[in-house]
């Protein structure tokens, strides 16, 4: 790399204040050249197919994960239309015939087995999880098919999107309320999130616990043959999360747009229903308005968590929230003492008794520290609600954020210093943030 007076070019070109159409170029130049390097190409021989995707992290994170490519996908959309599309072929290219689509997908997994025995998962073959994550899907496609081909490609990959969401609807919601329910922690993406702390069991905050809570959890659904039906009947974990729901619902409006463009109105209508019902539920069934948050639910008897993470936050992106809601979240939001942190928004509240600032020496996930995939829900969703000057603030925040510390995994609320995996793909979504903010600058 080239240095000028002892400093990175890019720290250089970073750090001076720059036209805005300028910093944006230099936002696009960096995150082309970390998926670059983050880029998996090759021939897998288990399934004698051809990939090519961008993962989370060298580092940790080699192998395919589904919300990630689904961010990578959107980003991608900025400068790189055929990367984005390929990127999903390559997420859709082990969608089952029922439909449902792992969580990770170990294409080269024989190159990192080292890195295999460090991870708590759960394996439907030895190359694909026997989990969801957070169902960005259809956004996702959404993204990757603007421009020339965008048809051919929605063609092409619509009918595997459509059966996931059929899927997720027709499994994951046993009760039929709307809301669709995860069967273990990292179903959610959030893995050692404290809302789920007490209903784990977990005590102390290490990640010896979380492995032992995992396995609590896990062990018994191997027993019955990781059977959906058997697992809910086992009721070990089943967390209805808002931050799952809330994704989920969007998506649900999302595909019912590209069924209608695609010329499905049946479809649309259907899902567009779906995307109501599962709003309505949230709002329903999860928003606690003494708190002004949302809460997830757990198990059969559906007990609210009450802890106060970004989680709670999330239902702003919904459209249609209720005034007093959008309200009630504001509160949380702009409060110094919760999320109004120098570089928002903050995974877990600061005056949560499990709030935890990140430190170097700490693996565990969503127990406090920023992350930009939420900060690009929660600042669409101010957009949505007219708070453009409250979107702008975590928009430049998290722009800021990569700037100066580079494509991290998560970052200090209070210093903006970075931690977890280096070179962190989704966190590329500062480009998107960033052009969002110069859009309606202009
Ligand atoms: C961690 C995160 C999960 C993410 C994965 C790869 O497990 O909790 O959300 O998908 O890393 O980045």
């Amino acid at each position: 790399m080239k240095i000028i007076a002892g400093r990175s070019l890019a720290s250089w070109y970073f750090s001076w204040p720059m036209l805005p159409s300028r910093r944006l170029r230099a936002m696009t130049e960096a995150v082309r050249s970390l998926y670059d390097r983050n880029r998996q190409r090759g021939d897998a021989p288990w399934c004698g197919l051809a990939y090519d995707f961008v993962c989370p992290s060298m580092g940790t994170y080699p192998f395919q994960w589904f919300w990630d490519s689904c961010f990578h996908a959107i980003v991608l959309s900025h400068f790189d239309t055929n990367g984005a599309r390929t990127e999903l072929r390559s997420l859709l290219a082990h969608a089952q015939p029922d439909g449902f689509i792992a969580h990770v997908t170990f294409w080269q997994r024989e190159r990192f087995e080292a890195l295999l025995s460090t991870y708590s998962i759960a394996y439907r073959t030895p190359y694909l999880s026997d989990c969801i994550q957070p169902p960005l899907l259809a956004e996702a496609v959404a993204a990757a098919a603007s421009g020339p081909g965008g048809g051919a490609f929605l063609a092409e990959v619509l009918p595997r999107v459509r059966r996931y969401y059929e899927w997720l609807h027709e499994v994951r919601d046993p009760d039929g309320d709307g809301l669709i329910a995860t069967l273990q922690p990292d179903e959610s993406g959030l893995d050692h999130t404290p809302k789920y702390d007490r209903y784990l069991g977990i005590e102390r905050c290490a990640l010896p616990d979380f492995t032992a809570a995992w396995q609590r959890v896990a062990g018994p659904y191997a027993a019955v043959g990781r059977d959906h039906r058997a697992m809910f009947a086992l009721d070990r974990f089943v967390v209805e999360d808002v931050l799952v729901n809330t994704i989920y619902a969007e998506n649900a409006r999302v595909l019912a747009e590209l069924l209608q463009g695609a010329g499905d109105a049946v479809g649309a209508l259907q899902w567009r229903r779906r995307a109501q019902a599962t709003a309505a539920a949230l709002m329903a069934k999860c928003y606690d308005p003494s708190a002004g948050l949302f809460y997830d639910l757990a198990g059969a008897r559906e007990e609210p968590l009450r802890v106060n993470t970004v989680s709670s936050l999330l239902p702003i992106l919904l459209p249609d929230l209720p005034q007093p809601a959008v309200e009630g979240l504001l509160t949380h939001l702009t409060n110094p003492a919760e999320y109004g942190a120098p570089f928002p928004v903050p995974s877990v509240a600061m005056n949560e008794p499990r709030y935890l600032a990140p430190s170097a020496e700490s693996t565990l996930v969503y127990r406090g520290p920023t992350w930009l995939n939420t900060n690009w829900y929660i600042s669409r969703g101010l957009r949505r609600h007219g708070r453009p000057d409250l979107a702008r603030t975590i928009e430049e925040g998290s722009a800021r954020l990569v700037e100066r510390g580079g494509f991290r995994e998560y970052y200090d609320p209070t210093t903006g210093r970075g931690f977890g995996a280096s070179d962190f793909s989704w966190s590329g979504l500062a480009l998107d943030m960033l052009a969002r903010l110069e859009e309606h600058a202009a």
